[in-house]
């Protein structure tokens, strides 16, 4: 992970220099500076390009004087309109534009130490590469840069301010490499292995095996694993981070974590069939927002749970019409092998409420297809038995930039998967899938306060964004370790 030394604000005198530029600002402090050493040349650049710092704009000066190879300077838009987000993003423009670079600062001179925290986040979290099959990569094509040195004016109160930050980076690292990894590699095994990693930072992890899931009666989960040579696992993480403060019920994540998904005997076509290695970032995010929480001491009691299973054909798979009993007692008349990660969320939320009387339970799930056609990749769906914890959610997606948008509940969505032999199907027909997936999912949450997170279209990215490379998005740690931070930490 890029390493950020915080140090007080001299002007550098070789490397790189990124520079954060209000919109219309007149230079001051280290940019002032910088640009009299190089004799005006920042100036004159900037307007021959139109540079006035407009939000998320950057110009590049290469090699001005005065021993830098580069200034980069980020737009950070009006001074008054900044947010917690906007200075994130300015730290990932800036990242972005200095990878070529093997020394580089950054003029935070000015900011509060939160703020210079902020920007150092979103470099960080920009810096992120998923690199471990690449053999044959020249060093010169690899990033160069290791440590970003920020300079601030408090550089001790900004050390201090980063260090939480720098906690939930590593928690979004670790679900961005889960989420990352092939499923030839990453099956429920070897993710369980990977929970049991967090017990150094605290969490307590219990893994539950095939033979204690049949034991327990995981009747659901077990039918959408029964035709794979991977075993399932369920992982129970637990972080007690309340200490003293007066007992509360903890809160609980549960996340879907099928290992991959071909569709089962409902299988699915071939193309793009290589996306299901993803199809455990639900939980992928549940453990990624663990180490987080424990790696900053987050005060608060939080279980996280994961159903772990691979959904495959094979002469031992679930049939289409086959009837499973789940945790709970209710059948399922499984109509679809392909609608597996509900099945799974079932038994997986039915545990957690039963052994944990969590305050509330949030589950996350790479669910449906539908939802991507609904709300692309802009919003996770959000459904909620719960009109306090949508607000929370939904304010925390704003906060966070893992935006959510809320989807309706209600009987005559639930009428649509009544089954003519069992409690319910598991399926509802085409209309209005995301929703039926949702009410399925509530079916097993016994009534508790419970929200549904459906991220299947905001799991995975195609194209780079500011504060994060494309690919696996990590997307949920944030919007979670924000819930956490905003409401429920004393
Ligand atoms: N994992 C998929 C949903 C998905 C699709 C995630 C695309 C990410 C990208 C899920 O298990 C699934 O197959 N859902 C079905 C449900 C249907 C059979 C009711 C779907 O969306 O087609
Ligand atoms: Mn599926
Ligand atoms: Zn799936």
């Amino acid at each position: 992970m890029l390493d950020i030394a915080f140090a007080k604000p001299v002007l550098p005198r070789s490397g790189a220099l990124v520079l954060l530029v209000g919109e219309g600002e007149l230079p001051s402090g280290l940019w002032e500076h910088a640009n009299g050493t190089t004799s005006g040349a920042i100036s004159r650049a900037f307007d021959a390009a139109g540079f006035t710092g407009g939000k998320g704009k950057t110009c590049t000066i290469l090699a001005p004087g005065a021993g830098l190879s580069r200034v980069v300077a980020v737009g950070l838009g009006k001074r008054d309109a900044l947010t917690r987000r906007g200075l994130e993003e300015a730290g990932g423009h800036a990242l972005a534009a200095l990878s070529r670079d093997s020394t580089a600062s950054l003029a935070a001179d000015g900011l509060s130490a939160e703020q210079a925290a902020n920007v150092a986040l979103g470099a960080v979290l920009r810096s992120y590469r998923f690199d471990r099959y690449r053999t044959k990569e020249k060093p010169e094509d690899k990033p160069k840069l290791t440590e970003l040195a920020m300079l601030v004016d408090d550089n001790a109160a900004a050390t201090a301010a980063f260090a939480p930050h720098e906690a939930v980076a590593k928690g979004v690292f670790l679900s961005r490499d889960l989420v990352s990894e092939p499923a030839n590699i990453l099956n429920p095994a070897e993710m369980a292995r990977r929970c049991e990693g967090l017990r150094e930072l605290g969490v307590e992890v219990e893994v539950l095996g095939p033979d204690e899931l049949r034991k327990l009666g995981f009747g659901a989960l077990l039918g959408v694993s029964q035709g794979s040579a991977n075993e399932p696992r369920v992982v129970v993480m637990q972080w007690h981070g309340a200490r003293g403060a007066p007992q509360q019920k903890p809160l609980a994540f549960v996340g879907k974590g099928v290992t991959f998904d071909t569709g089962g005997i409902s299988i699915k076509p071939a193309g793009g069939m290589e996306d299901m290695k993803w199809d455990m970032a639900g939980a992928g995010a549940v453990i990624g927002l663990m180490a987080a929480l424990a790696g900053r001491k987050a005060r608060a009691d939080v279980v996280g749970i994961v159903g772990l299973v691979e959904n495959m054909p094979s002469a031992t798979a679930q049939r289409p019409g086959d009837v499973v009993k789940s945790l709970s007692g209710q059948t399922i008349e499984v109509i679809n092998t392909d609608a597996e990660g509900r099945l799974v969320l079932a038994d997986a939320l039915w545990y957690c409420q039963q052994r944990f009387d969590p305050a509330f339970m949030v589950d996350l799930a790479t669910l449906t297809g539908a939802v991507i056609i609904g709300l692309g990749h802009e919003h996770a769906g959000l459904f909620s038995n719960d009109d306090a914890l949508a607000g929370k959610l939904l304010a925390a997606g704003i906060e966070s930039g893992e935006k959510l948008w809320r989807m309706p509940l209600n009987d005559e969505y639930d009428r649509q998967i009544k089954s003519d032999i069992a409690d319910m199907k598991n399926v509802g027909g085409r209309p209005a899938g995301s929703i039926t997936g949702a009410q399925f999912i509530q079916r097993f949450v016994n009534g508790r306060p419970w929200a549904h997170l459906d991220i299947a279209g905001m799991a995975w990215s195609s194209k780079d964004a500011p504060t994060r490379p494309k690919g696996a998005t990590a997307f949920g740690v944030r919007l979670l370790d924000r819930l956490v931070a905003e409401h429920h930490e004393g």
